[in-house]
Formats: structure tokens, sequence, C-alpha cells
């Protein structure tokens, strides 16, 4: 494993400001009883919560780091609606999620503007976790591969060498996503290891590489030593405080004991 293990939660469309600081405020309060030393852990609110959770990981000094769910790929101007990357900076946030299979299938983010939206959010200095992961059909065709390495190459076409150190790689089959069927763990090593030798191929062998689909604190330790996962990116079980620290605390204590 290249670092250690980056568990992020992703809240989705879940969470008004008002359940957003009760939820951050929760995990303060596991994470005070019980520093999670081999991990690193991060929230992605909706955007509208940021500026509440911000403050109170700064107030409260929770050893966590924000992440947003969204960027545009422009830097400012006449965008209605859109949040730019200069705007999220001032609140503390760290990273930003990119290229989720949810923006790229319901909100029309095709693999060109998912390589702009990087290289914006990159050049502005937020760290990209960028999303990759193929449907069932492509899986059902034996293309699952293919599909992959086409999606990086698109998404990283035009990227900055030098903003590389910047990415981490989030597998998504979208097969996985809330559906409670997560991929087992020959399937996430084994994609694992075909993206990590693309990455090399890139130069970029320390980058993270995460999984995300239906991911619960009985079958993180699992993807994370069979399966080879260097993290997660949790949807539902990210949403209460018990089940997001379960998949922390499993993460914690596995990477603890096979480092
Ligand atoms: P679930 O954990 O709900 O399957 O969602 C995964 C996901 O899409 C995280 O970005």
């Amino acid at each position: 494993m290249p670092s250690k293990p980056l568990v992020v939660g992703n809240w989705k469309m879940n969470h008004d400001y008002v359940e957003a600081l009760h939820l951050t405020q929760q995990i303060g309060v596991v994470l005070k009883n019980k520093s999670r030393e081999h991990v690193e852990i991060a929230v992605a609110p909706p955007s509208v919560d940021l500026r509440s959770v911000s403050s109170i990981i700064e107030s409260e000094r929770i050893p966590i780091s924000l992440a947003a769910q969204h960027v545009s790929m422009f830097d400012n101007g006449a965008h209605t609606g859109e949040i730019s990357v200069a705007m999220l900076k001032r609140l503390g946030v760290k990273s930003v999620i990119v290229g989720h299979s949810e923006r790229r299938s319901m909100y029309g983010q095709t693999d060109d503007i998912v390589a702009s939206t990087a290289q914006t959010a990159a050049r502005g200095g937020l760290e990209v976790l960028l999303c990759c992961g193929e449907n069932l059909d492509a899986r059902d065709a034996g293309e699952h591969f293919s599909f992959v390495s086409n999606q990086i190459a698109l998404a990283l076409d035009g990227f900055e060498k030098k903003n590389l150190e910047l990415l981490t790689i989030a597998y998504e089959p979208i097969w996985a996503i809330g559906t409670g069927r997560t991929a087992n763990s020959e399937q996430v090593a084994e994609m694992m290891a075909h993206i990590r030798l693309e990455l090399n191929s890139r130069g970029m062998s320390d980058t993270r590489v995460l999984y995300g689909g239906s991911v619960t604190g009985e079958n993180a330790a699992e993807l994370l030593t069979s399966g080879q996962a260097g993290g997660f990116l949790v949807g539902g079980a990210s949403l209460k405080v018990e089940s997001f620290m379960a998949i922390v605390e499993a993460v914690d204590d596995c990477y603890a004991k096979n480092r």
C-alpha cells in the first residue's frame, strides 16, 4: 500500500446543515474517545453544508478533512448554480469528487467535462478523487478492464504532470453502488491490480486507489486485505455515525495489523 488508507464518506444529497453538523460532531466524539491513527478520514457533505461542517471541524479540532461532491470546471464567471475551486478552498475544502457515476449518468458529465474539471480542481490546489467504474453491461461482456482504462485515459488527458500527486482514483462499479451488491474481493483485487498497472505506466505508482460500492463495516476488512483496496469511498453507510465509524475502525485495525 502506498500510504495510509483513506475512507471518504460521500453523503450525496442527504443531511441538511443541522444534520450535517450533528453527524460531524458525533464523528468527533468517537475519534476523541479512540483515535484512529492508521486511517485518513474525509467527509463530503452537500455544498450548502460545507461552511458549517468546516467550522466545526476547525473549532473542535476533529481529525478529518473536508471534501466537496462537485466543483465547476470553470474558474469563475457566468455559470449559474456552479461553485468554484476558489470558493471551496476558502472554506477549507481539501479535495473534491470528480466523475462520480451519478453525475456522469444523470447530469451529463461527459469524459471531456470530467477531464476539464479534474484539471481545474488540481490547478487550484484541490486534491481530486477521480471516480471510474463500469456498468453491468460492460462487466457482463467482460469489458470492465478496458472500460476503466479508457475512463482513466480520458480523464487524465491533458492533466498536468506536476499535479499528478493530487490525484486519488476511486473504482466504483456502477452495479455495486447503492445496491447492496458489493464487488467480491477477487473482483476488487483484479481491478485494483489493473488500475495500478495503468497508473504505474504513467509514473503514478504512489497514487491511492479506493473502492466504492456497498461498503460496510462487515465487508471493509476483506476488501482491504484480499481486495487490496487503498481505502473506500462510502455512500449509504457514511450517513450514520455507527456504520461509518465501523468502516473506519475495520480499516484502522486492518492496516495496523498488516502493515
Ligand atoms: P454506496 O456505498 O451507497 O453503495 O455508494 C457508493 C458511492 O457511490 C460512493 O461515492
